[in-house]
């Protein structure tokens, strides 16, 4: 009885997110400085304003998932990041960046660049924002891992987690990227290259705060950022661990 009440719960939660409608990302009558990313140019912002197509987006994403994968979970050696349940504002903001070589990657720049418009990119992140969290994502499993854990914990409450937020949430109208479900070896590979100025399109301020970390903390403050657990937004191949 409980297993078939959970899987009816399961359903009616499936169907109330398939049947909300994606929103536009701006939010109606805000000002320029409550949101600065309204002052964004071009593209970007024209997608923001857009209505995203959830089924087009998924149309669109078959341009993606060979390197992203169907789950949208990318790979688990950090080589290629996990998109899905990210925040539209994200990654609207990551697409534009790419196609205009804000953010260097030549891997994925032709894909990027066949886009045609602002439309694309709404439809495309109404998509995969919709999509649940993969749990079965690479964190760091090295013999040290609960000195590292403890260590990267520390260091993560103590300046990131004011913008990422505690369990790894990020801020959708800040454009402050979910973390949480993200491979240990791609965030660690993106913080350093933010730290030593790769990934020039970073917000100014994280940039001000990740300078002041050396290789050993961000290894830290990685592995604790790949265990963190949105509740409600993960989801696992596997079936679920039963409740003590
Ligand atoms: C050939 C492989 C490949 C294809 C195809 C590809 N990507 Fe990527 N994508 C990557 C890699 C690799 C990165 C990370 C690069 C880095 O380390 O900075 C990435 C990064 C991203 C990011 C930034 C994620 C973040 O957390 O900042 C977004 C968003 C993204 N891809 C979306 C897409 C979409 C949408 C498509 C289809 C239109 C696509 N990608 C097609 C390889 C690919
Ligand atoms: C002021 C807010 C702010 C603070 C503080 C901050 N970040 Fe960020 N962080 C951001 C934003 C915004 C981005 C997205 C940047 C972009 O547009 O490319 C980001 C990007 C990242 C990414 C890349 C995520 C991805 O999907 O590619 C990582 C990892 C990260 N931050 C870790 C940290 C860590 C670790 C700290 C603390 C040492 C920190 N951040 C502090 C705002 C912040």
């Amino acid at each position: 009885m409980k297993k078939l009440l959970l899987a009816l719960s399961l359903a009616l939660q499936a169907a109330a997110l398939a049947a909300a409608e994606p929103s536009p990302v701006r939010p109606e009558g805000v000002a320029v400085k409550d949101y600065p990313w309204l002052a964004l140019p071009g593209e970007t912002n024209e997608a923001l304003e857009r209505k995203g197509d959830r089924k087009r987006g998924e149309r669109l994403y078959a341009l993606c998932r060979s390197c992203h994968l169907s789950s949208a979970g990318g790979s688990s050696d950090g080589s290629v990041p996990q998109l899905a349940g990210q925040h539209s504002t994200v990654l609207i903001k990551q697409m534009a960046d790419i196609r205009s070589g804000a953010r260097h990657n030549a891997t994925m720049y032709p894909f990027a660049a066949v886009l045609a418009d602002p439309q694309d990119l709404a439809d495309l992140a109404a998509y995969l924002e919709g999509l649940c969290i993969p749990r079965e994502h690479g964190q760091y499993d090295a013999p040290d891992a609960a000195q590292q854990l403890a260590k990267g914990k520390a260091l993560y409450e103590r300046e990131c987690s004011a913008c990422h937020g505690p369990r790894g949430e990020g801020a959708r109208y800040k454009f402050h990227p979910v973390i949480a479900g993200q491979h240990h070896a791609y965030l660690l590979r993106q913080m350093t290259d933010i730290r030593d100025g790769k990934r020039p399109n970073v917000n100014p301020e994280m940039l001000s705060v990740i300078s002041r970390y050396d290789d050993e903390q961000l290894l830290a403050i990685s592995a604790y950022q790949s265990s963190l657990v949105m509740p409600g937004r993960m989801c696992s191949a596997r079936p679920p661990a039963r409740k003590q």
